[in-house]
């Protein structure tokens, strides 16, 4: 099931989205109906919003209200829409059949369903360090609550240095980002709870969401003009009243989008204002390609406005599980009993080895940097010389492409063509709420040069085997998405 969305959408703001309707052949309420599924589908109308009562968008539009009511009927006889008690109609995507490919651990197959590196040459030393360290820890029981003091103070010293003062005590070491964002939504939501998110977005949190009873708000997102965002969101706060935002204003996943100094300092002011407490989603911040750091989003807040999660995933290794919450003190606590309950503690040798790591952050991500941006501008040609057609963005930072597909080119159908060549690919669908983006593809620039090259082979391959009529889609199971 696709998570449940909550939003209303005006007569005018629907209007504005629908536009000028050109109806050369057909009926003019086929029109709309198809204009209001490509609003769906390529996210800019979410799934999950309550549509305008009939008479309103027909004055709105201009047209009959029998020609709007005819398109409401169209779009729920092709499960575009649904009529719920007191609600009125509510936008739907019809289910997604299969919307990742399946996973692999083969090592013939290539993957970039997943935006993660092989791991930073800093990594192994880290460990010979912390193996050096461990007999110090070995007469204990092992288990360290809110994670290692040094740990603790490593992370909290970082958050200082970037110009958000933090004490160890506002720091709680969770094994990972992805394991600090459950932590930190099940602890805070109560069934019902309005989310408001990104869109498109990371398709984990909107699990989360999900999993812990929440309701997402999605607020589009777009890399060419990223502080646009803020008005939506401003607008969403108002109308809806969210208890939690979860942003990620250093380059979002798939987009890329980074929100201005300026845009951030409103942002985070205006939600804290409004009474929404932002989770915000670090584990891209420092992976800046162009261009320099930021002030962290909750700089300059009181620090129980925000949250902020991340880890060593992206800097470093996916396969050090290590990430953190940085709030005030008091909710550290909390989530601390909360993290408990599920697991007594994270591993000593991998929070040494972490402790190292931060502590010489900077050269790891020099290094990860360098990397990050030769590979962002190889496949970036690539694409351009092997698939002119694709509208490939370049972002400041992070760690993916969010390619335009041509219009002839799905991105479910795409994915389903390139498994079977040996090329694992999270498709569009995957970031939106209600499987929105089946005209995108994002496309990790994470692996070594000869492994890029291959993927855009492959991509070519399934391209044409696309065009060609063949079988898009073969049965498979979920895959996560990180
Ligand atoms: C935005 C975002 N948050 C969290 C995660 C998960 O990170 P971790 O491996 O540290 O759990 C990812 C991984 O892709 C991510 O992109």
């Amino acid at each position: 099931m696709p998570p449940r969305v909550e939003q209303s959408t005006s007569a005018q703001e629907l209007a504005t989205l629908v536009g000028p309707l050109e109806v050369v052949t057909g009926a003019r309420y086929l029109a709309l109906a198809r204009r209001v599924q490509e609003l769906l589908s390529t996210g800019r109308l979410a799934a999950g919003s309550r549509l305008p009562a009939e008479r309103e968008l027909a004055t709105a539009l201009g047209l009959s209200r029998v020609t709007v009511a005819s398109a409401y009927r169209e779009l729920r006889e092709t499960g575009h829409a649904s009529t719920r008690h007191g609600s009125g109609t509510v936008t739907e995507l019809p289910e997604a059949g299969v919307v990742w490919g399946p996973p692999s651990t083969d090592p013939g197959v290539l993957d970039l369903a997943h935006a993660a590196s092989e791991a930073a040459p800093q990594l192994t030393d880290a460990y010979r360090e912390a193996l050096a360290m461990l007999p110090a820890y070995t007469g204990g029981h092992g288990y360290t609550g809110s994670g290692l003091p040094e740990l603790r103070a490593a992370i909290a010293d970082r958050y200082t240095a970037r110009g958000l003062p933090t004490d160890p005590d506002q720091v709680l070491v969770t094994a990972g980002t992805g394991d600090a964002t459950d932590v930190v939504l099940e602890t805070l939501l109560q069934p019902g709870d309005r989310v408001l998110v990104e869109h498109p977005t990371y398709p984990s949190a909107l699990a989360a969401v999900e999993a812990h009873g929440g309701r997402c708000l999605p607020v589009p997102v777009d890399a060419d003009d990223p502080d646009a965002v803020i008005g939506a969101a401003q607008l969403a706060a108002r109308q809806s009243s969210p208890r939690v935002a979860f942003l990620m204003p250093d380059f979002s996943n798939p987009t890329g989008a980074r929100l201005t100094a300026a845009g951030r300092r409103r942002l985070a002011a205006t939600l804290w204002q409004q009474g929404v407490l932002t989770v915000v989603d670090e584990v891209s911040a420092e992976l800046y390609l162009d261009g320099g750091p930021l002030p962290p989003f909750a700089a300059g807040l009181p620090d129980a406005a925000t949250v902020t999660v991340s880890g060593l995933s992206k800097a470093v290794w996916g396969g050090l599980r290590i990430g953190w919450v940085r709030a005030d003190a008091p909710l550290v606590a909390q989530l601390g009993d909360v993290l408990r309950r599920r697991q007594l503690s994270v591993g000593v040798l991998d929070q040494l080895a972490a402790t190292a790591l931060i502590r010489d952050l900077d050269a790891v991500l020099d290094q990860r940097r360098a990397t990050l941006r030769e590979r962002r501008d190889l496949l970036r040609a690539e694409l351009a010389r092997r698939l002119p057609d694709w509208t490939v963005p370049c972002p400041a930072g992070g760690l993916s492409l969010w390619c335009t597909l041509p219009p002839d080119l799905g991105s479910a159908a795409l994915v389903a063509a390139a498994a079977p060549l040996g090329l694992v690919l999270a498709e569009g669908r995957a970031f939106g709420t209600g499987h929105a983006f089946d005209d995108h593809l994002r496309l990790p620039f994470t692996r070594p040069a000869d492994q890029l090259h291959r993927a855009v082979d492959l991509l070519v391959r399934a391209g044409a085997a696309v065009r060609g009529g063949a079988d898009p889609r073969p049965a498979g199971r979920a895959l996560a998405v990180v």
